[in-house]
């Protein structure tokens, strides 16, 4: 990784706190949200992300896809996943640049096998510290569509998101996650039952400045997009996007790299606050 001191190039690890407050929740938890790594090498082994995650002590690690990158050694992710392995359990959505592989089915044996649990149209049920969390995943529509700059959502990934709301609706006393790499299709994520969609893809837009504060560009989005990095409130749901981690591709500007925390909370806490 390289370090540049100039401020609007600043390449260090940037840790952003969201909070959610729900009834569901009695008890706090914090959940990691990594996203866009794009085989990025933090350190040797991954050793600077991995201490910036393990310092939040998470109870659940999230990944929304483009972790890998087909043009940077695969190695970088795994490293990750064994570092992330003794951390929290951890769960895994494809992105369009690991679809766009076409070798998804040995990336998620892989991912499988180093302790990612891989979601691709289905849920989870899980406890965490007494908690009750019901977790989903979509893969990436790049999965069903071959060319790179389609931007109709294709029928099968909306089997897969239906497949997951309907598993979601039998779990209404758990607090229920979607992890999906798209940020964009909101009007899918609009009070869909779940509490929480966890999303990356935009990159923060890449630029930010004064002019464009929400980000220049993001892939789907087009210039100026809406939901490129941050919390957004969608009805009954809550919309998550990770900035990313990506130091591969484009410079950031402004945007240095994140590690998204998000921390549930119950209700009444968040009334407190009011
Ligand atoms: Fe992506």
């Amino acid at each position: 990784m390289a370090f540049s001191g100039f401020a609007p190039l600043d390449t260090r690890l940037a840790v952003t706190r969201f909070r959610e407050f729900s009834s569901k929740i009695s008890h706090p938890l914090v959940l990691v949200l990594l996203s866009d790594l794009h085989g990025t090498l933090y350190g040797q082994k991954q050793e600077l992300l991995l201490a910036v995650v393990r310092r939040q002590s998470p109870d659940l690690i999230l990944m929304a896809g483009d972790m890998a990158d087909p043009k940077v050694p695969l190695e970088n992710f795994l490293v990750l996943l064994d570092g992330l392995r003794g951390i929290a359990p951890s769960f895994y959505v494809s992105g369009n640049h690991e679809q766009w592989t076409r070798d998804m089915l040995r990336l998620e044996r892989l991912f499988g096998a180093r302790g990612a649990t891989v979601l691709k149209g289905f849920g989870v049920s899980l406890t965490a510290r007494g908690e009750r969390l019901f977790i989903c995943g979509v893969d990436d529509p790049h999965a069903f569509v071959h060319s790179h700059h389609s931007l109709a959502l294709p029928p099968e990934w909306k089997k897969q998101f239906y497949a997951c709301c309907s598993a979601a609706a039998s779990h209404p006393e758990d607090y229920r996650i979607l992890l999906s790499h798209r940020p964009e299709p909101v009007s899918f994520y609009q009070n869909s039952g779940f509490d929480l969609v966890a999303s990356g893809h935009a990159h923060g837009g890449q630029i930010r400045l004064p002019i464009c504060p929400g980000g220049l560009f993001a892939p789907h989005q087009g210039f100026f997009p809406r939901y490129a990095g941050g919390q957004y409130r969608l009805g009954s749901t809550s919309l998550i996007v990770s900035r990313g981690l990506c130091l591969n591709r484009l410079p950031r500007i402004f945007n240095p790299p994140e590690v998204a925390v998000i921390e549930l909370l119950p209700a009444d806490s968040g009334r407190e606050k009011l």
